[in-house]
């Protein structure tokens, strides 16, 4: 039977394996484990792409962006807004650092999080001392993040951009995560740049912001055992730099044909009464995810496509104010209705770039034989 994963890793490593062996080979043979030089070829390379002041390498994005936070003077008890329908780590960083998680529902075409959505939460939030807010670029598309920051200064909001699932998309023309306070990068395995194993960044133009972070990430050291700030272990190994070093020429090769695949599938699904997604005119589309959406539970197609070998998954199949650890929050069902239908109605398809034509024909056919 056929077998269609929902990202295969080994068809993206295989072409480059020479580089990636000779790469890892160099780290292991100079023995600078951390913070060596590589992860700062790794900064420069991404400053470079981004068109961003710095760039910060770190542990993982959900460390990325408590760090931001802690950066930012953001305080144990104050409140910062953000997306209930994304990955747990957006709030989890908030809560583990003290914050209070401010839920906000998403829009039901793009499943981002929007600048009235977040004005009604605060107008709402009158008990707790906001101070944050942290739009997530979900599924590898932007945000409206200029919307996002005028509204946040408005309300003397900081603004932390989640781009684990963006890095390389752009809004109106720059990089996620380059136009609010700074934005947070996850190098995941999964994600469309990975590494191998936990990778994190910080991207910034603010100088002030860097030096902070730079300080924070290494256990507070601005010197060697001079610790000015109550800082954290949270650096990027030398060998995962090295390895996103030469993964990086790759990305926007793979994001485009992630883009094209996304145009194959969106033409030929067609008419067949499911949604594919909407793009918006202000932001690229890098496909992190393929997202589909019917109008009754998506249950039905994710059984048929699996008895198929298609893989298939719900991002995200429990919004996270119904999430047992968030129980403490206050939230209940119903509070969040675009979410929690989203969280039932969804699907993402496997899209990743080494997908051949008859792989996309055969999930097609797949899914066209259950709506018929
Ligand atoms: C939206 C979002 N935020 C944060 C994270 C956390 O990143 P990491 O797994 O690198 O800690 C992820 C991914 O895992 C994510 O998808």
């Amino acid at each position: 039977m056929i077998k269609i994963p929902i990202i295969d890793l080994k068809k993206q490593i295989g072409p480059i394996r020479g580089e990636l062996d000779a790469a890892i080979k160099k780290v292991i043979d100079n023995t600078n484990f951390i913070l060596g030089e590589e992860v700062r070829n790794f900064e420069e390379s991404v400053k470079k792409y981004c068109r961003v002041k710095y760039a910060l390498g770190v542990s993982n994005g959900t460390d990325a962006i408590k760090l931001a936070l802690v950066a930012l003077g953001i305080k144990p008890g104050e409140g910062v807004l953000c997306p209930n329908f994304t990955y747990y780590a957006t709030a989890s960083s908030i809560a583990t650092m003290g914050a209070v998680p401010v839920f906000v529902d998403i829009e039901p075409d793009t499943y981002n999080i929007s600048a009235p959505k977040i004005e009604e939460a605060v107008k709402r939030s009158k008990n707790i001392n906001l101070k944050a807010v942290v739009p997530v670029h979900l599924y590898g598309q932007c945000a409206d993040i200029d919307n996002i920051v005028k509204l946040a200064q408005n309300y003397g909001l900081k603004v932390i951009e989640d781009t684990a699932q963006a890095f390389g998309a752009e809004y109106k023309g720059e990089k996620a995560g380059t136009i609010a306070e700074c934005g947070a990068v996850s190098f995941y395995p999964g994600k469309n740049l990975g590494a191998f194993g936990d990778a994190g960044m910080v991207l910034t133009n603010s100088q002030s912001l860097a030096e902070r972070l730079d300080i924070l990430r290494n256990q507070g050291n601005k010197e060697k055992y001079q610790h000015v700030l109550l800082g954290y272990n949270h650096r990027m190994d030398t060998i995962q730099a090295a390895i996103l070093q030469v993964k990086l020429k790759y990305l926007d090769a793979w994001n485009k044909k992630r883009q094209e695949n996304a145009g194959y599938f969106d033409r030929n699904l067609e008419g067949l009464g499911i949604k594919t997604p909407l793009v918006a005119k202000y932001s690229t589309h890098i496909y992190h995810q393929y997202v589909l959406r019917l109008n009754n539970p998506s249950s039905g197609l994710i059984e048929h496509l699996r008895k198929k070998g298609i893989d298939t998954r719900v991002y995200y199949p429990v919004p996270l104010h119904l999430q047992e650890c968030f129980t403490y929050l206050g939230y209940k069902k119903g509070d969040f209705p675009e979410s929690e239908k989203a969280s039932i109605e969804t699907l993402a398809i496997p899209v990743y770039p080494d997908l051949t034509k008859e792989e996309m024909d055969y999930i097609i056919s797949s899914i066209e034989e259950f709506l018929r």
